[in-house]
Parts: C-alpha cells; structure tokens; sequence
C-alpha cells in the first residue's frame, strides 16, 4: 500500500513531466503544461532577457513584412507578446489599434513598464492564446512572433490555438507567425543532432515529457530552459491547413531582409508566414 505521502510526490513528479495522471485525475494534462510554460516565460533571468529583446524591437524582416500586409488602422492582437518587443514596435511604427496579450504575468508587467516609460498607452492583457477572450471575428490582423506558437506544448494545443487565431480573425483577416525551418540549409549543422534524436525516438528512449519527434526542451543562457517544436515546411503547411487560411507568403528571415549582428547573435534564423482567412 503506497502511503499518501509518497502518493503525492508521484503525482507532483507526474505533473511536473506533463503526464497524464491517473493517481489523482484532478487536472487535465494541458494545464500543467500551461502551468510550466508560465513559470518557465516567468523566470527572472528570461524576463530580462525578454526585456532586452523589447528595447530592441521589430526585426528588419518584421518591418518589411508588416509595411506589406498591415494597415494602420488595423485593429491588431499581439499574442504571445512577451515584454512588448513586437506590441511596442509596431505601436511605435504607428500601428496604434493595437493589444499585445501574454499568458506570463511577469512579460505582461514588463511589458507595461516599458510602455510607461516611453510614455505610450499601449493596452497589455494576461491571457491564453488556448482560450483568447475575444468574440468571433474581431481582428483584422493577428501576430504570433519570435517562433511562440511552437513553445505551446503538445499538437492539439498548438492546433487549438490555430482555431483560436482563425475564429478571432475577420473573414480576410491576416495572421503572421514565425517557425524554425529544420530542411533549410541553415539548419544543416544540426543534422547529427538530428539525427541523433532520431535514433532516440526509434529506441523509444526519448524524453517521456516530449510527445513528438522535432519536440525539445532547449536550454540556452539566456533564455532559459523552454520547450519548442523545431518544424519544418511541410509540417507548418499541414498545420496551417488544420484551419482554411490559405498562405498568402512565406520565406527565411535572411531572405526577406538583411539580418543585423544583434538579431544573428539573438534570435536564430526561422520562417516567417502570412496567412489569411
Ligand atoms: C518565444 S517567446 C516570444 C515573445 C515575443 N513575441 C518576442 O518576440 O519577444 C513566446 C511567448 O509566448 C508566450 N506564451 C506561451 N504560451 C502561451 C499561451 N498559451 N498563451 C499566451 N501566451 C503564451 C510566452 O509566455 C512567451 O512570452
């Protein structure tokens, strides 16, 4: 008979791992991912990592695809905004119709501090992007950037907050994303690793935390430890096909405009789409 003791501490490590839990079945398995990736965006260290990224603001490549697709007068959701880097830059641009909306608290603080300090009334909300609070068809534009909607544990919630995106969207509406791109050439030098992970997945040695293969928890300096699903095209086409956007355009970061160091050294090269509804 296990002691009720140890019992919580197999549910507690269940629940950290993600796992469905049989023991208590008090909680649905997403919300112990959405627990872990709030506390993960809530660290101090990645907070003012994400800090530094919002001083910094909208990517080269970000500003050429915006001038292009958006309107001023658009009314426009930031989700997964983090300290503001992408809200505060495209309200600076003159993109004033603006919300920027995040699940972890501290990015939404952050955010708001910045946006007093430069003296702008930006609006931030905490919220889930599984769940956004908004009624059907309200945005005519809606941004998901820096590679978020693939640090949403497990398929069918990335798949839900696609749905997310398309029921919040006006019929025309526009939704850019970013996602790492694993056949292109720049992503060449991590083919071992890959194939690595591969061999792990075959074996079924893989991190029982993970659900499928191109999933990692990554761990950098600083941004701390995060999970992602690295994509590739095919994959983030059968997913943008789960709903009826149709891809308006999409192309490497590099290719789109010149990358400065800053971005080179911080963010990774990635994929940016623009898809409508
Ligand atoms: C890679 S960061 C990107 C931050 C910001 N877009 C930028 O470019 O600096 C991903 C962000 O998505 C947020 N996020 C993750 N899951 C979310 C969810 N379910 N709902 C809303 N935001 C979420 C995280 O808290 C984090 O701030």
């Amino acid at each position: 008979m296990v002691e009720s003791a140890s019992l919580e501490r197999m549910c507690a490590e269940r629940h950290r791992r993600f796992e469905s839990c049989s023991l208590c079945q008090k909680k649905e398995r997403m919300s112990f991912s959405l627990e872990s990736t709030k506390k993960e965006y809530n660290e101090k260290s990645v907070l003012e990592t994400y800090k530094e990224y919002a001083e910094y603001g909208l990517w080269k490549s970000e500003k050429c695809v915006i001038k292009k697709y958006f309107n001023k007068a658009d009314k426009i959701l930031d989700i997964g905004c983090g300290a503001g880097r992408t809200t505060i830059g495209l309200y600076e641009m003159g993109y004033k119709n603006i919300i920027g909306l995040d699940i972890a608290e501290g990015m939404i603080e952050v955010a708001k501090q910045l946006a007093k300090e430069r003296k702008l009334p930006v609006e931030f909300v905490v919220g889930n992007a599984l769940e956004l609070p908004y009624e059907d068809n309200s945005f005519d534009r809606v941004l998901f950037s820096y590679n978020g909607i693939m640090c949403i544990p497990k398929v069918k919630n990335r798949e839900k907050v696609l749905s997310e995106i398309y029921r919040v969207l006006k019929p025309g509406g526009i939704f850019v994303f970013t996602a790492h791109d694993n056949e292109d050439e720049s992503s060449k030098k991590y083919e071992k690793v890959w194939a690595e992970e591969m061999a792990k997945w075959e074996r079924g040695e893989q991190d029982p935390n993970l659900e499928v293969f191109g999933d990692i928890i990554a761990e950098s300096g600083n941004e701390g430890k995060v999970f992602i699903h690295i994509s590739t095209l095919s994959e983030c086409k059968n997913f943008i096909a789960t709903q009826a956007f149709k891809i308006l355009y999409t192309e490497m970061r590099r290719k789109i405009a010149k990358v400065p160091k800053y971005e080179e050294n911080n963010f990774g090269e990635c994929r940016l789409f623009v898809v409508q509804k």
